[in-house]
């Protein structure tokens, strides 16, 4: 798999990057992949709420993961790449990546194939979603192409591996400005670069470091530190003391997922993969192999993905109203699926998200 080259051109590069929402010309081809597990289940849904929400879109399904590989013999085909880089913008559902053995991720590949540095987390309470904090509204931002994943691994000697971490100060520059570009227009007060640079000196010192360089160009913005395992404790003590979180790969990949479960789990959580030329919505979640296939997937999910897609492409209102449809059914409570404690399916969901946008 051949790596895209991508030139730095400095600042005024990055800083377009944060530009989100990102490009507008009306009617867009959307590349369509339905993913793995409960991926095409979650995904129907979320195709079904955004026809119902009005925008114009077309579809382009592609294969990928697990599912293409059964069909064309290969996780990632050409006709994937290609409509990916013909249309720049993805909704995906989630993809089988074997512990300890197989294909590698083509999560991370398709991150660093298309060059989509930041990936983008909000996690928001939602009224009628029981948690034991109310209020959390939290943004991380995790840069996605470097770190441990960049898949550096070999053996020194039998019973010794070597996994390497690799961490460059562009990458670390450029989500730093993409962290703090959200953070200006998004009216956010703080951000928090998370690390364990008492122990990687050199990688996360680094990483810290441009992050510093890059916060004092924000000087309304306040700039935090935290080592990650105090972190993790305060995000379960005290959540809403965060704002805005500034991961490396790893550790975000971690952190989101414990953010996710401050909010009411996998379920309700999107996400968000922005590159300079296009991006993939994608949820938080995987391909939830024990509940594939049965109706029980929670789809909201892919749903909110959707309506950042949405603004992406120029459909603010459209993205209002789901967001509004999907903030109704839970205040509601009447329509809760399995792990919201409730009995619906994925269909009486989506069916609820599509009455309540009828009706608001
Ligand atoms: P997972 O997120 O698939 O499942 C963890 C638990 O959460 C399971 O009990 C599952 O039933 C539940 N869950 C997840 N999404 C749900 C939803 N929408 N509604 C209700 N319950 C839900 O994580 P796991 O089991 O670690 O990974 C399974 C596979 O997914 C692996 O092959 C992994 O590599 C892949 N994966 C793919 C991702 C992606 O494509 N972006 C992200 C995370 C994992």
């Amino acid at each position: 798999m051949k790596r895209t080259e991508v030139k730095d051109t400095g600042k005024s590069r990055d800083a377009k990057s944060a530009g989100i929402p990102g490009p507008r010309n009306g009617t867009r081809t959307i590349t369509l992949i339905p993913g793995d597990g409960i991926g095409p289940e979650v995904v129907n849904a979320a195709v079904e709420v955004i026809e119902a929400s009005g925008a114009k879109l077309e579809w382009d399904r592609q294969l990928a993961g697990a599912a293409a590989l059964k069909r064309f013999g290969t996780p990632v085909p050409d006709d994937l790449l290609a409509s990916l880089k013909r249309t720049g913008v993805a909704l995906k559902g989630p993809l089988e990546t074997r512990v300890g053995e197989g294909y590698r991720s083509i999560n991370v590949y398709l991150r660093r194939e298309l060059d989509l540095y930041a990936n983008l987390r909000p996690t928001l309470s939602f009224p009628g979603v029981h948690t034991p904090f109310r209020n959390v509204d939290l943004i991380v931002v995790r840069e996605n192409t470097e770190d441990l994943y960049s898949g550096i691994e070999h053996q020194v000697a039998p019973g010794v591996v070597e996994s390497i971490k690799v961490i460059t100060a562009r990458a670390s520059r450029r989500i730093a400005r993409f962290a703090f570009e959200y953070a200006k227009r998004n009216r956010r007060k703080s951000v928090t670069a998370v690390h364990k640079a008492n122990i990687m000196k050199l990688s996360d010192g680094l990483f810290l470091r441009c992050a510093r360089a890059v916060a004092r160009e924000y000087p309304k913005i306040s700039y935090r530190e935290q080592i990650v395992d105090a972190a993790c404790m305060r995000l379960v003590t005290d959540p809403c003391s965060f704002d805005v979180l500034l991961l490396e790969n790893l550790y975000g990949d971690i952190v989101s997922d414990l953010c996710a479960g401050l909010v009411g789990g996998l379920g309700v959580v999107p996400g968000a993969n922005y590159g300079e030329r296009g991006a993939i919505f994608e949820a938080v979640h995987g391909t939830a192999p024990d509940i594939a296939g049965m109706n029980l997937a929670n789809p909201i999910a892919i749903i909110l993905s959707s309506a950042m897609m949405l603004e992406y492409v120029g459909y603010p209102r459209q993205a209002g109203l789901i967001r509004r449809g999907v903030q109704s059914v839970l205040k509601s409570g009447r329509t809760m699926t399995r792990d919201l404690g409730g009995k619906a399916t994925t269909s009486e969901m989506t069916a609820a998200i599509v009455r309540a946008m009828r009706n608001a």
